[in-house]
């Protein structure tokens, strides 16, 4: 028979108030517990920043330069990302289940390169995101483009159903060929993005006033790789976003695509999470090509 429960056999430590923080990422203090253990599995706590791992690339242009073998390219590259961004086809099929970061499902789809980009619908139901176990989902919005309005509402109801069930929403700022992509416009697209419901939203670089971008955003923005560049440029990108002010990067080819990419996404890493300069990440890439070596865990 269990003891009598008595006060005087426990210690309440009522002089000690319970915590009460706030969530550490911005503008998402008022979402619920699911919410934000879902994104504490994007974003790390400790430095409130993400290195995002995109390879969804094939869901309109095939398999891409470095992604003609996801098993061989990718896969080794997961333990250093903080989330990965792909398809549930190449997730299914490709990625093990033992892994336990978060996984941003790409979620709109549907023309491929050969026609109008901008002209995409939801291609995921919830259930099968539910079922997938993931973190967030992520639509492109065009914003300016032919197909606006229907993204946004591609945007706008994966909102509702992922906040049903907990699950964040990415909106991922396209910019069409024609378009300028300067800050103005930036602003412009992150914060339709954010007014109506992402949780957070990804967008490019842009060398002026990046800071006006996220700081008129209020929600975590992170930004895209974008094309191919000299690693030294691609290592200096990812330091001028998040020293103005963006919550890390989703990138791909200025990983996947590097001479060393298991080099290239620590040296992101370091910039990312521990304000490393460009010039010692490139020093840190340059070693662990050069020696194949693994760094201690950042
Ligand atoms: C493809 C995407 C990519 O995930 C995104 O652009 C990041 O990749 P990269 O760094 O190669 O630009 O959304 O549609």
């Amino acid at each position: 028979m269990a003891d009598a429960d008595t006060t005087e056999s426990k210690n309440y430590q009522a002089d000690i108030p319970a915590p009460n923080e706030p969530f550490f990422l911005k503008g998402s203090n008022n979402l619920d517990w699911g919410m934000k253990n879902r994104l504490s599995q994007i974003f790390n706590p400790d430095s409130g920043r993400t290195v995002m791992l995109a390879f969804d690339h094939g869901y309109f242009l095939g398999p891409t330069s470095g992604l003609e073998r996801i098993d061989l390219n990718i896969v080794p590259l997961i333990r250093y990302a903080d989330t990965l961004m792909l398809t549930r086809g190449i997730l299914r099929s490709t990625i093990p289940p033992t892994y336990t970061r978060g996984i941003v499902l790409r979620s709109s789809g549907g023309p491929s390169i050969l026609k109008e980009l901008s002209d995409e619908e939801i291609a995921v139901s919830i259930d099968e995101a539910v079922r997938l176990n993931v973190a967030a989902m992520a639509v492109q919005v065009f914003i300016g483009g032919e197909f606006e309005t229907r993204s946004i509402h591609n945007m706008t109801r994966l909102v509702d159903m992922g906040n049903r069930h907990g699950i964040a929403t990415l909106g991922v700022t396209a910019v069409g060929k024609d378009m300028v992509r300067d800050a103005k416009y930036m602003r412009l697209a992150t914060r339709i993005c954010a007014e109506l419901g992402a949780s957070y939203v990804k967008t490019y670089y842009v060398d002026e006033d990046f800071e006006t971008v996220t700081a008129s955003c209020p929600v975590p923005i992170v930004i895209a790789g974008g094309k191919k560049l000299p690693e030294a440029e691609a290592l200096q990108l990812a330091h001028n976003a998040v020293q103005q002010g963006a919550a890390g990067v989703d990138m791909g080819r200025n990983i996947f695509q590097s001479d060393a990419p298991a080099a290239m996404i620590q040296a992101v890493r370091a910039v990312v999470h521990e304000n490393m300069s460009p010039k010692d990440a490139l020093d840190l890439y340059e070693t662990l090509k050069n020696d194949g070596a693994r760094r201690a865990a950042s």
